[in-house]
């Protein structure tokens, strides 16, 4: 199958792409059909790899007012609702729910997603569900499934064993949520023990770190210190990081050379953390986003996540990461033109770096497996300007999704 007039990422003119067995098999400025081969012309549309979902939280998606809303609006009322929500958990339930989240994220070009699921519940109702999902839908999405402790590891009734059990389960990445713990003391206790259990199990890590406005939240610098010394380094992730926000200057300097030195990865939820992050201050109101500009500056990896998809902490997450990256640009005042023509990466090659893909599984490059997604736009500035549809979403040759582009008639 050969597809013409594609304009590649940021190149500055199109190209030609024929996929033969679900694989690249060539890319080059023109190629010329074979006898009988189908030809799609995108009439210099643009093709980015698949958008890569790094942060969200499936198991809870779509339950938004039940039973009731958040009315506060903070992140601590919105794990109160959740724990209630969570008491009537059932296999079948949340299979339902992830299902249509999942076609919902498959029509803005995602293929990959990683997905925290709390397991802060003594029957795992959620996590045996997000299991047999991660098998079923494999051929149209890439789950990675973290153990998630909500309520935390050492301020939850057998966190510990809980951690321990859902690693035997098979997931693949191990969580924390140090700001979260009764204490300082447990807060470091549980990201000693997070980091252990990774390493025994040789899982991912990606910890719920620092998600508070209180500048005393220093998860971070011992995530960072375990990442270094274990050896863990990029297979390391750091969620949130909200305060960091509030850090002094003197004091995030220094530690940004710890975390250049580790290696970890970032991701930013700035969406969703705008809304739930300053809910404590009168005025003036701190954003709640990490340092994104800084990290980025720095060289260290960030990637952009949802988070949320209607549900007790974000009502109004629509699963479309071109809204966080829109976003994420004003509320970081990354407004550069330079900064916005390459914010794509955010939800792409960042969030592949994140997510621990074989570099040569993903992205353009022949002999590579043939996963793409075309937009109704010329450019990612134009794309991301006038939230152009995904047209379509390819994996391994396979078409999963066919959007056909609305012309409004202005009548004036
Ligand atoms: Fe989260």
């Amino acid at each position: 199958m050969l597809f013409t007039n594609l304009r590649i990422e940021d190149a500055e003119t199109p190209c030609d792409i024929r996929v033969e067995d679900g694989v690249f098999t060539a890319i080059e400025e023109t190629l010329t059909p074979r006898e009988g081969e189908e030809v799609v012309d995108w009439e210099g549309r643009l093709a980015l790899p698949p958008i890569i979902e790094s942060h969200v939280h499936l198991d809870s998606a779509l339950t938004a007012g039940d039973p009731r809303w958040n009315e506060s609006g903070t992140l601590f009322e919105g794990i109160e609702v959740w724990s209630e929500r969570k008491r009537t958990l059932t296999v079948e339930d949340v299979k339902e729910r992830v299902h249509r989240a999942v076609r919902q994220q498959a029509r803005f070009g995602i293929q990959y997603v990683r997905t925290h699921v709390d397991v802060t519940d003594p029957d795992l109702t959620a996590l045996t569900a997000m299991l047999e999902l991660r098998e079923e839908l494999k051929d149209a999405i890439t789950l990675q499934i973290v153990a998630f402790p909500q309520e935390g590891i050492q301020s939850f009734p057998d966190g510990e064993a809980l951690m321990r059990r859902a690693a035997g389960m098979g997931v693949d990445v191990i969580g924390a949520i140090p700001h979260f713990e009764f204490t300082r003391e447990y807060s470091v206790d549980s990201l000693n023990f997070a980091c252990a259990l990774a390493q025994e199990f040789d899982l991912l890590v990606d910890v719920h770190c620092d998600e508070i406005d209180d500048e005393a939240s220093r998860g971070l610098e011992t995530l960072a210190t375990r990442a270094l010394e274990m050896g863990l380094r990029d297979r390391v992730t750091a969620s949130h990081t909200t305060a960091t926000h509030s850090y002094n200057n003197a004091y995030f300097t220094k530690l940004l050379r710890l975390l250049t030195m580790s290696g970890i990865n970032f991701v930013s939820n700035p969406l969703v953390n705008t809304h739930l992050q300053g809910r404590a201050d009168t005025f003036p109101k701190r954003r709640g986003v990490t340092r994104v500009e800084e990290l980025t500056a720095a060289g260290i990896n960030v990637s952009f996540g949802q988070d949320d998809i209607v549900d007790p902490w974000n009502p109004l997450g629509t699963g479309n990461l071109r809204d966080v990256v829109f976003n994420g640009l004003h509320v970081t005042q990354m407004m550069g033109k330079e900064q916005i023509d390459r914010s794509y990466r955010f939800i792409t090659h960042n969030a592949a770096r994140t997510l621990h893909l074989d570099p040569e599984s993903y992205g353009f490059g022949v002999g590579r497996p043939a996963r793409f997604i075309v937009l109704d736009a010329p450019t990612w500035y134009e794309a991301l300007s006038f939230n152009a549809p995904v047209l379509a979403s390819y994996r391994d040759g396979r078409q999963l999704v066919r959007t056909q582009p609305s012309t409004p008639e202005i009548l004036f």
